[in-house]
């Protein structure tokens, strides 16, 4: 089988800073053969905090540097931007974009036994009311109960995966989940799955916690296959190249991106995103 040049170009992939790594790490694991490009905007994070105004300019912004590199597709790997931005983006470009809040919510419904569930997120994408939205969507008789857990980002963004202070916050902000009997937890936020021990332990293990990096890189799959943009298996020895661009903070990107990817990052480079 022959490649053809849009096969073999690579998967754009964006967050507002570090936690869309989870979902690079995810496309790695279930689409080997795939050149990636990751823009995480880590002079502009939290998005969390910012109006949809804001965050779609930001995203238009990343979404032109993305296409400046020829990628073939967009993967928005932050719910917050999945959540205020996507519509809008996906109707002003010609190649294929997705977010990570539908099949976040897709995976969410097939979870759930008792139709509760559990979403955590940012205080926008939570406000937005994207997943209760997807989740009645597919079955009106599910229950949502959201909270926003704005101080998780920077927790993460700090290297505080497993820290007494991330247990302590957690205890705060997950105790009154706990009195809706909800059986899955969405991580509705790429940084989450990070906490992800921390969070389980709060939660206890009859609440599953459903991270939406696994259903996006499956959908990333399908939606590939259908624009015939796969990248056929095999064909090429070199392997896949990932490459890594950011706003600022390349040393700390460096060593996190290493942590989360568990392989070795070597290099990232600083794009000036508001010029884009
Ligand atoms: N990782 C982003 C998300 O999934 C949010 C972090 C932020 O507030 O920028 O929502």
């Amino acid at each position: 089988m022959k490649q053809s040049m849009e096969q073999d170009a690579p998967i754009g992939v964006f967050d507002s800073g570090l936690g869309g790594l989870t979902v690079m790490r995810e496309i790695m694991r279930q689409l080997p053969e795939e050149h990636l490009l990751y823009f995480g905007d880590t002079a502009r994070v939290p998005y969390g905090s910012k109006s949809k105004r804001t965050v779609c300019r930001y995203s238009r912004q990343i979404v032109r540097f993305l296409q400046s590199r020829h990628v073939k597709a967009i993967v928005i790997a932050c719910n917050t931007a999945s959540a205020l931005a996507f519509d809008e983006i996906r109707d002003e470009i010609d190649i294929p974009i997705i977010g990570v809040v539908e099949p976040g919510a897709m995976m969410a419904a097939d979870t759930t036994k008792t139709n509760n569930i559990g979403v955590i997120g940012t205080e926008s994408t939570v406000k937005s009311g994207i997943y209760d939205k997807f989740l009645h969507r597919i079955n009106p008789d599910i229950t949502v109960v959201s909270k926003a857990c704005p101080l998780f980002v920077p927790l993460v963004e700090e290297g505080l995966w497993e820290d007494r202070v991330t247990e302590d916050i957690a205890g705060r902000y997950l105790h009154e989940l706990k009195e809706y009997e909800i059986d899955a937890l969405v991580l509705g936020c790429t940084h989450y799955p990070l906490l992800r021990r921390i969070i389980g332990r709060e939660m206890g293990e009859q609440v599953k916690l459903v991270n939406p990096a696994y259903e996006t890189a499956k959908s990333l799959k399908v939606l590939l296959t259908e624009h015939d943009l796969l990248h056929p298996s095999g064909i090429d020895d070199k392997g896949p190249t990932y490459d890594y661009y950011v706003s600022d903070g390349v040393e700390k990107f460096i060593s996190f991106a290493g942590d989360v990817l568990s392989c070795h990052v070597g290099k990232a480079e600083v794009v000036n995103i508001e010029s884009y």
